[in-house]
């Protein structure tokens, strides 16, 4: 297939500010003068940002880079995983076409995303809300037919199946990724022939979709809010914040953060003090706590159930508030590894 840039193209572009500050954080992980190793990740940011790779972000990873514009076009149009076109604003579906998949039904699952999408693979629908594609094995095969939306893989899929979770991606919902027949996770669909113990205490899901439920990152655009902004290569936190720089590439490639002098030093458990919390949510109605990486529906249920239902409760969480919320979420560290109360000082703001 040609990949060409897209006809119509934006005028500029430019990450967010948080979008920058890990951008100039991954550089940082490869030695001077190979900066340009981080091509990859820098474009897949820009994409996330976007939902597509425009001329303009190519040229502005590539001026961050200090690679001529060319160099980073071959590798945005190489790659298949670079959108080099709009994709649907809700979510684009990539119905896998290879062998395990199309003998399972993959023609049914793209005929469905014909009818209900649009008649060509990456066209937009009418709404402009999704977009669809043919891809290559994505490795899921003993689940075929499958196809990956967002983040996730959707797999054991039947033409009805995705007619429901494209209708309800369309009413605003996630549907549960993983096995859509029942399936834990690839095992015979008649159940366990062998390794028959193995299933005393397991998760509610399997461990991809137990975690995608957690992580709850699906269809949704990334800010830089979503992702901690952490540089443990360099034993220290994130570099500071800089301005987006305007959309007209530089000359000179950004220069890559400055290591920390000395790695953080360890230090005693925190100890913990109990938040204030409410017994139900404001009259206005919950915060979708979702919103906050790292916050899933389960995770957000036991946040409920311990008293917090706004963005504005959790960013006033204080160390010790943070160490005792820690250890009834059963998830050690993520509030901190994940900035949730960055993350909520933002959203409180919205
Ligand atoms: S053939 Fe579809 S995932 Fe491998």
């Amino acid at each position: 297939m040609l990949r060409r840039l897209y006809h119509d193209q934006p005028s500029s572009f430019a990450f967010t500010s948080a979008n920058q500050t890990w951008a100039e954080a991954q550089i940082t992980k490869y030695p001077k003068g190979r900066e340009a190793s981080a091509i990859i990740p820098l474009l897949w940011r820009a994409q996330e940002q976007e939902g597509w790779l425009t001329r303009p972000a190519i040229e502005y990873v590539a001026s961050m880079l200090g690679l001529a514009y060319i160099r980073a076009l071959e590798v945005a149009s190489f790659y298949f995983m670079f959108q080099l076109q709009p994709v649907g604003s809700v979510a684009h579906i990539q119905v896998c076409g290879t062998l395990s998949c199309m003998i399972c039904g993959a023609e049914d699952l793209a005929r469905v995303c014909k009818d209900k999408i649009a008649a060509n693979p990456h066209e937009l629908s009418a709404d402009g809300r999704f977009s669809w594609e043919e891809v290559e094995c994505l490795g899921s095969c003993a689940n075929a037919p499958m196809a990956q939306i967002g983040k996730d893989y959707y797999e054991d899929l039947t033409a009805e199946r995705l007619t429901e979770i494209i209708d309800a991606l369309a009413a605003g919902e996630v549907p549960t990724p993983g096995p859509q027949n029942g399936r834990y996770a690839s095992e015979p669909l008649k159940g366990l022939t062998s390794l028959k113990d193995y299933d005393s205490g397991k998760t509610q899901y399997n461990a991809s979709v137990q975690l995608a439920s957690d992580i709850g990152d699906t269809v949704k655009r990334i800010d830089g809010t979503e992702v901690p902004i952490l540089t443990p290569w360099l034993g220290g936190s994130a570099p500071k914040a800089s301005k987006p720089r305007k959309s007209s590439p530089a000359k000179t490639p950004a220069k890559p953060a400055k290591a920390p002098a000395k790695p953080a030093k360890a230090t005693a458990p925190a100890a913990e003090k109990k938040p204030r919390t409410m017994t139900a949510a404001r009259k206005s109605g919950a915060d979708d706590l979702k919103l906050i990486s790292g916050v899933g529906p389960k995770l957000e249920g036991v946040l409920n159930e311990l008293g917090f239902w706004h963005f504005d409760q959790i960013a006033k969480w204080t160390d010790t508030e943070i160490a005792w919320v820690d250890t009834r979420l059963k998830f050690k560290g993520r509030i901190t590894r994940d900035n949730w109360v960055a993350q909520a000082t933002t959203l409180a703001k919205k």
